[in-house]
């Protein structure tokens, strides 16, 4: 462990394996599975998890919600090329979205010519909220709160003492007045390191049970006890310098490629409209992989845009400078409520597995993934954006799709995907047609 500037940094050891594997994209699924257990131990089971079925059993389902009576599948891909912090990466992405899962391989590959992603995340501290009302005077009850700090933290140590032994438990207790439209209320904040959990169970339980001694002391009556999902002393960053000439493509400089990704960044800092979708090309490969790990994308995605807009106007998430020798350098920085115990990334088989293939030993080192991840997805959208637009690269995938849409399975959906983009023409009714013609010629 690095303690900097009160940064808790958990950098990787550098370890053998590649992430870089070549025409990947070529491949059968077998074979990807073959070649990605050449670089990933996996189990047989493990596998097959991966190509069989959907991994989680229906007793699984029935246990995990209510009125279970089935199971949805998405797509798992693996985002090839990625380096964060010198380690190698292969990185499950689970989404329905074309172009996702290429872009950030393809972006990964950029940033290595870089020498990757370099990541580092904050101590895994979650905010508590318990809201005290009915104060019969506010700024008395702030000041006992405070000097009973110490016997609040014991308290709500007591409830998880494997969690304090762990390194975790209670770091602090913080008082806010809020002056509400149905008058002030008292927000008390409890600070719990929640180690390697999401930590909504920690936080909630601590918050309910401190509820009852907060009404004693203050007089106030106790509402809400939950946790906050801005989580922002849980911040994980990620930066990545790109020298120009790796951006040149086609007709396109490197600095142009450079420039107008710039022009894009700028465009979403000042503006919300445009930092609304420049966030959620960013959330497009943070989410992938919160899901594939079996974590909470709702609690990412609240904490991601509450932090957006925190400074009292919606804006991106990321920065795009260029430095002086003209290199293009990016940063991102969200909040990331993440766990790898509890939850469903231990319930479900598919998560554990995707947790295996990151090769993560704990949740600042997802945490660091995923922001390089993030990091990635909102480079492959603005060059392509700056350049020659999403639709191009995009419409061959969507035509992939469409062609299944019109019911067209194995080669049918190549050919048809095909035929459609040559033509121009990537709509259901020509998916139908071309498949008609072909059965019955
Ligand atoms: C589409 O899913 C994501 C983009 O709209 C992101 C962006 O505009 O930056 C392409």
């Amino acid at each position: 462990m690095i303690f900097s500037l009160g940064v808790h940094v958990t950098p990787f050891m550098p370890s053998k394996p590649t992430s870089r594997l070549s025409g990947f994209y070529t491949l059968t699924v077998q074979e990807r599975i073959t070649l990605m257990r050449e670089q990933v131990v996996l189990s047989d089971e493990e596998a097959d998890l991966l190509s069989e079925g959907m991994g989680l059993s229906l007793d699984r389902a029935n246990a995990m919600v209510e009125n279970a009576v089935g199971r949805y599948a998405l797509p798992l891909g693996i985002a090839t090329n990625f380096v964060v912090n010198g380690r190698d990466v292969l990185v499950p992405m689970v989404i329905e979205e074309p172009s996702v899962v290429a872009g950030a391989s393809f972006a990964a590959r950029l940033a290595r010519r870089g020498g990757g992603f370099v990541a580092e995340v904050d101590a895994p501290v979650m905010i508590g909220q318990v809201q005290l009302v009915d104060l019969p005077d506010p700024l008395a009850a702030v000041n006992a709160i405070l000097a009973d700090r110490a016997r609040l933290m014991a308290i709500a140590n007591a409830l998880d003492p494997v969690l304090v032994d762990l390194g975790g438990g209670a770091q602090d207790i913080q008082v806010r007045i809020l002056d509400t439209a149905r008058g002030p209320m008292l927000v008390v904040h409890l600070l719990i390191d929640v180690r390697d959990a999401m930590g909504a169970n920690v936080v909630n339980t601590a918050c309910e049970r401190l509820a009852p001694e907060l009404a004693a002391l203050t007089g106030g009556t106790p509402y809400l006890r939950i946790l906050s999902n801005l989580a922002d002393h849980r911040l994980a960053r990620a930066r990545v310098t790109i020298p120009e000439d790796a951006l040149a493509f086609e007709t396109f400089t490197g600095a142009q490629v450079a420039d107008g990704i710039e022009l894009a960044w700028a465009f979403a800092a000042a503006d919300p409209y445009r930092a609304a979708t420049h966030n959620k090309g960013v959330m497009n490969g943070v989410d992938a992989v919160v899901l594939a790990t079996g974590n909470d994308w709702r609690a990412v995605e609240a904490g991601a845009h509450a932090y957006a807009a925190r400074g009292g106007q919606y804006t991106s998430l990321s920065t795009w400078r260029r430095d002086r020798q003209g290199n293009l350098v990016g940063h991102l920085e969200l909040p990331l409520a993440l766990g790898t115990v509890g939850g469903a990334t231990r319930v479900h088989p598919t998560a554990r597995v995707a947790l295996k293939i990151l090769g993560v030993q704990n949740a600042g080192e997802l945490a660091m993934v995923v922001a390089s991840v993030g990091l990635a997805q909102n480079l492959a959208a603005l060059r392509a954006l700056a350049t020659e637009g999403i639709q191009k690269g995009h419409m061959a995938l969507h035509a992939r799709q469409v062609a299944m849409a019109a019911g067209a399975v194995g080669a049918d959906i190549d050919r048809v995907a095909q035929a459609m983009v040559e033509s121009r023409a990537i709509r259901i009714d020509v998916a139908r047609s071309l498949l008609n013609k072909d059965s019955a010629s």
